[in-house]
């Protein structure tokens, strides 16, 4: 049993009580205008115990319920559960956290303090409500504004928790969610992993790990077994290498001695040739001494030859200077200006010139014509003037003094070719002798030459027979002085170069006589050197070798190599060694620190095997669980119809009777005049929300005989009269007064209607959220 005791609102949405708004037994009409804030006070009473609202729907924000313009928020709701009171209150602040409190007014007037958290506070009142969640009591005590079809339209699963929570089937609830949550808890959702697929997913890890494990386990005694052998191989290679090590040591000794032995062997090699080549360098002095006498004797032969040179100079210059007279001489012979025939030639034409007359006769010519002409003219000119006179008598003188006058003038002519012959004559001659002249000139310079080159072939020959040392090239008479000057300068140049051969050869000679004491010398000290390098080559003595082995620079070289590869191989091994140990003491670890993981794995086996059995029996039970209560609740369905059949005629005057109601909780109401049952739809709007309404009412009725505990007894009923008409009302009125008080001990009836006052106990009138009137 819930009762609603007393409400007090500051601030939340419109409404501000003043004082604490009592809420008696029985039915209290909340009156009012529209929006003076009727409907708010069902919601302050919801927000009070769940913290939820109808308008809006859901969990409101802070500032949906907070009073436009106000900081904060106060709502304090007393109740009973049985014969318990309890205060809730909820303090709202628009700039600070939330608060709530709840506490139990004991009998003796104090309080106890239940919880202080506002979430805690809510889920401590759900528990006092036995369960019930706010879409529950939405559901089933509230008939919100609108919201008549609510029961009907519900998801089924909702509607099955409602009729459940009426049946006293909480425990059913409760176990239905707890194996609900422990197969979620088991199954995990999107969100929360469950325990059997973590469980599943470690073992399949454990498995990965064990197997692993046991690999490592195997390869650890691989490892083991590979350690072992190798540490033999290389104990083997060790030894071997310092066999192998000694060998070489003793055969690089072999090698160095040998190599001292040998190069000493050399040594003596080449100072015994050394010596050989100086014993025979003294031995050929004796051969040289003889051959130096003899290019001495040999040299007397040019004696005095060095005094020959500037008679050589002479010699040649002599003859230079006669070739060159003669070749001067050879070139004026070829170069005569004039020809001696030519000239002969000249002179004969010049003899016999027609010139050769002489310009006295050509004068006297030109005289004797000069004369004649003169007379000539002085007749003409006479025998002119008097023919004018006296006619043809005077003619006759002019014709004389014309033939005067040409005779003299062919005379004229005829001196004057006369002097031009004379005049060529005379160019002629006096070529001819310039011509004469010439070669006179000529001849005279061509003696001289002759005179010249004459002289100088004696000073030739007398150069030529004043070298006395090769006197036998002159043969006797000198014919040829050039070429005889020519084969002694030859003669001269062989003997000075065969002169010079032999000088230079005995210079040489005498040189490398010269030489003998230091070849002595030189023979004894090699000789001494040799003695001791024998000593030293003596004294050596190659190491012993080990049996059956013969020094050669191969096998020397091989052993190097062999040496070097086993020391690489033991290198190499000891790191293989190492990495193997590594590895094993790493496996050993690893091994040593998961020994539990068998038993883990096994331990973790029997957890998802135990998991999955716990989900079967999770699944059963709630199978169960949900085929009882369903068996359970098609129980009422009969009993609403029941209550329906009751409510219905008095409600609609006897209009309607039957109803039937399928399993979704379908509703169909028998219409006599149609003669059958018709589904609510097809009824009057009014009709339709009065049929809900009485369902609504029946419902809640056919559950209560079977409710137990905690079940509310207070109904709110938000307008569910707007669309009746006054006689429906009134029977409506009548329902809740007669039947439903009987199960709702206090009805919480909203309305704008006027007219109601006399039919109810309580009247609350409200006024822009403010209690105007209290009855
Ligand atoms: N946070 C708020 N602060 C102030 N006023 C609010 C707030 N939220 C809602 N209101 C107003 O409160 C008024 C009361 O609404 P309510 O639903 O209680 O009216 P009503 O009396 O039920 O009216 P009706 O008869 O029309 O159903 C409305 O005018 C609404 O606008
Ligand atoms: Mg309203």
């Amino acid at each position: 049993m819930v009762r609603l005791l007393s409400l007090e609102v500051s601030n939340f949405k419109r409404l501000n009580l003043q004082r604490p708004l009592e809420l008696g037994e029985g039915i209290t009409l909340i009156a009012g205008q529209n929006e003076s804030g009727k409907s708010t006070i069902l919601d302050a009473i919801l927000f009070a115990l769940f913290a939820r609202t109808i308008r809006p729907g859901g969990r409101p924000r802070d500032e949906d319920i907070l009073q436009y313009g106000t900081n904060k928020l106060i709502l304090s709701l007393s109740f009973m559960v049985e014969d318990r009171r309890f205060v809730v209150e909820r303090r709202i602040y628009r700039t600070k956290p939330n608060e709530a409190t709840l506490n139990e007014r004991l009998p003796n007037g104090s309080l106890r303090t239940i919880a202080t958290k506002v979430n805690s506070v809510t889920d401590e009142i759900a528990n006092l409500l036995g369960g019930l969640t706010f879409d529950e009591i939405v559901g089933s005590n509230v008939v919100a504004q609108k919201e008549l079809n609510k029961i009907v339209e519900q998801r089924r699963a909702d509607r099955i928790g409602v009729i459940n929570a009426f049946l006293n089937l909480e425990s059913f609830n409760q176990a239905v969610g707890k194996l609900a949550d422990e197969k979620r808890a088991i199954e995990g959702t999107p969100s929360t992993p469950g325990t059997l697929p973590v469980a599943r997913e470690k073992l399949e890890d454990l498995c990965k790990q064990l197997e692993e494990w046991k690999d490592k386990e195997k390869e650890l005694q691989k490892t083991q077994t590979s350690l072992t052998d190798l540490s033999k191989k290389t104990e083997e290679t060790k030894r071997e290498y310092k066999n192998k090590h000694e060998l070489l040591a003793k055969l690089e000794t072999y090698q160095k001695e040998l190599t001292r032995k040998n190069q000493i062997a050399s040594d003596v090699k080449n100072k015994t040739d050394l010596l050989r080549g100086v014993k025979k360098q003294i031995e050929d002095l004796e051969s040289k001494q003889k051959e130096s006498s003899s290019i001495k004797d040999e040299l007397k032969k040019y004696e005095g030859i060095d005094q020959l040179p500037a008679a050589m100079d002479r010699l040649n210059a002599s003859a230079q200077e006669f070739q060159n007279k003669q070749l001067q001489l050879q070139t004026s012979e070829k170069s005569a200006p004039v020809s001696v025939a030519g000239l002969q030639r000249t002179y004969q034409e010049i003899q016999t010139h027609p010139g050769v007359v002489g310009i006295q006769q050509a004068q006297r010519i030109r005289q004797n014509a000069r004369t004649i002409m003169i007379a000539s003219a002085l007749l003409t000119l006479a025998g002119g003037a008097l023919g004018v006179l006296m006619a043809w008598y005077f003619f006759a003188l002019v014709v004389v003094g014309i033939i005067g006058l040409m005779y003299s003038t062919r005379q004229s002519g005829r001196a004057s070719a006369l002097a031009a012959q004379h005049s060529d004559y005379v160019a002629r001659v006096r070529s001819y002798e310039d011509q004469r002249n010439i070669s006179a000139d000529f001849e005279n310079r061509l003696s001289a030459l002759r005179t010249q080159v004459f002289e100088a072939r004696q000073e030739l020959v007398q150069v030529v027979n004043g070298v006395s040392r090769y006197q036998e090239l002159v043969r006797g008479s000198v014919q040829d002085p050039i070429q005889i000057a020519h084969d002694i300068k030859k003669k001269f140049d062989e003997e000075m170069s065969q002169r010079q051969v032999l000088s230079t050869k005995i210079e040489q000679l005498y040189s490398d006589l010269k030489k003998r004491p230091y070849l002595e010398n030189q023979e004894k000290t090699i000789s001494g050197a040799i003695k001791e390098l024998q000593g030293q080559h003596d004294a050596i003595i190659l190491p012993e070798l080990p049996e059956r082995i013969t020094y050669s620079d191969t096998l020397l070289a091989q052993t190097r190599t062999e040496d070097q590869s086993l020391r690489d191989a033991i290198v190499k091994n000891d790191a293989n060694i190492k990495n193997l140990r590594d590895n094993a003491g790493k496996l050993t670890k690893y091994i040593e620190e998961k020994k539990d993981l068998p038993h883990q794995t096994e331990a973790q086996e029997k957890n998802v095997q135990g998991l999955e059995k716990k989900l079967r029996v999770v699944n059963d039970a709630r199978t169960g669980l949900d085929k009882t209560s369903e068996s359970l609740r098609t129980r009422v369905k009969p009993s609403v119809e029941y209550y329906m059949s009751i409510f219905l005629p008095s409600v609609t005057m006897n209009r309607y009777k039957a109803v039937k109601l399928d399993d979704d909780y379908k509703l169909s109401v028998w219409d006599a005049e149609a003669g059958e049952y018709r589904p609510r739809e097809v009824f009057s709007g009014g009709t339709e929300d009065q049929l809900l309404l009485v369902m609504r009412l029946a419902f809640a009725l056919a559950l209560t005989p079977e409710a137990r505990g905690t079940r509310p007894e207070f109904l709110f009923l938000d307008e569910p009269l707007g669309s009746s008409d006054e006689v429906r009302r009134g029977e409506i009125i009548q329902l809740l007064k007669t039947e439903l008080a009987q199960y709702f001990k206090q009805i919480l009836l909203v309305s704008h209607v006027e007219g109601l006052e006399q039919d109810v106990d309580h009247i609350v009138r409200l006024e822009n959220g403010r209690v105007v009137e209290e009855v």
